[in-house]
């Protein structure tokens, strides 16, 4: 007699506490998420969905658990316990061979300090995930130009990171974890280090230029205002969710003539 095979995932008795558009299958779908760094939980039980197009933005204290969720999600680091699956694969038992794989091909990611290559171009630095995901360098390096126009950065192709205002480098930032066209975008913290004008104006073009690709985004910010823009946020507390829901009337859409050229350069999968 064969039993029949236990859930893999942490069985949860309500429902995911992030659920975006229920009539969609979920691109990013996590489950019972643990993670524990020696003593300290950094997570203790997280269930997320995101779908195509969808946004989430994740709140909370410092110390809360929202970068450890994110690398977990982003599959940086390997839960202690929990699934988290994409396009309904699990990814959390790759090895780190496939892990890395799967990042570079598949993800995007955007970090508070840019993270640029000094040395390089912004199209250098734009074309660079392109090449490394098999694109010729006149092929990414046309997808580049094509991203940092949309992204009101005509002119600044030959610039390095140095000769760039923060938000312009984190613009940069953007059409780089773009240029693959991924499936979801990581964003940690993006405009932490920048004022709050310009900083909305990095995560308006963030959240409107994902959309426009059809990729998930998940934004760790603490900034409200950051937060309404997007589908749906959860706010965090020691390792736990602790409110979550749709964002009413989120997308407060881009300035005129804006999304035609994000959409003209982000052909959807
Ligand atoms: N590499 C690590 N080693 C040990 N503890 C860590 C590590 N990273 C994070 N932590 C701990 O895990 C908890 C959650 O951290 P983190 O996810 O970075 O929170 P947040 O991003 O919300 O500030 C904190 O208690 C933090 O000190
Ligand atoms: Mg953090």
């Amino acid at each position: 007699m064969t039993q029949p095979a236990a859930p893999r995932s942490a069985s949860t008795s309500h429902p995911p506490a992030t659920s975006v558009r229920a009539d969609a299958a979920p691109r990013l779908a996590a489950r019972g998420l643990v993670h524990r760094f020696g003593e300290t939980t950094a997570l203790a039980g997280v269930d997320v969905d995101l779908v195509d197009g969808g946004s989430l933005a994740v709140m909370g204290p410092s110390g809360s658990g929202k970068s450890t969720l994110l690398h977990v999600l982003a599959g940086i680091l390997v839960p202690t316990a929990g699934v988290v699956a994409l396009g309904g694969r699990e990814v959390q038992s790759l090895s780190e061979k496939e892990r890395s794989l799967l990042r570079r091909r598949r993800y995007g990611f955007v970090f508070q300090f840019g993270q640029l290559l000094s040395e390089l171009s912004a199209l250098e630095n734009v074309a660079l995930p392109a090449m490394l995901t098999g694109s010729s360098r006149a092929q990414a390096e046309e997808a580049a130009r094509q991203w940092l126009g949309a992204l009101g950065l005509a002119g600044t192709e030959s610039r390095r990171p140095g000769e760039l205002s923060g938000g312009q480098a984190q613009r940069v930032a953007v059409a780089r974890a773009l240029v693959t066209r991924p499936e979801v975008v990581f964003a940690d913290e993006p405009t932490g280090s920048l004022d709050q004008a310009t900083g909305h104006d990095v995560m308006r073009l963030l959240v409107e230029s994902t959309r426009a690709v059809g990729a998930a985004l998940v934004v760790v910010t603490h900034d409200a205002q950051v937060a309404a823009w997007c589908d749906a946020r959860i706010d965090m507390l020691d390792g736990r969710v602790v409110a979550a829901g749709a964002v009413p009337g989120s997308g407060v859409g881009p300035r005129p003539g804006e999304l035609e050229a994000i959409r003209a350069t982000a052909v959807p999968r």
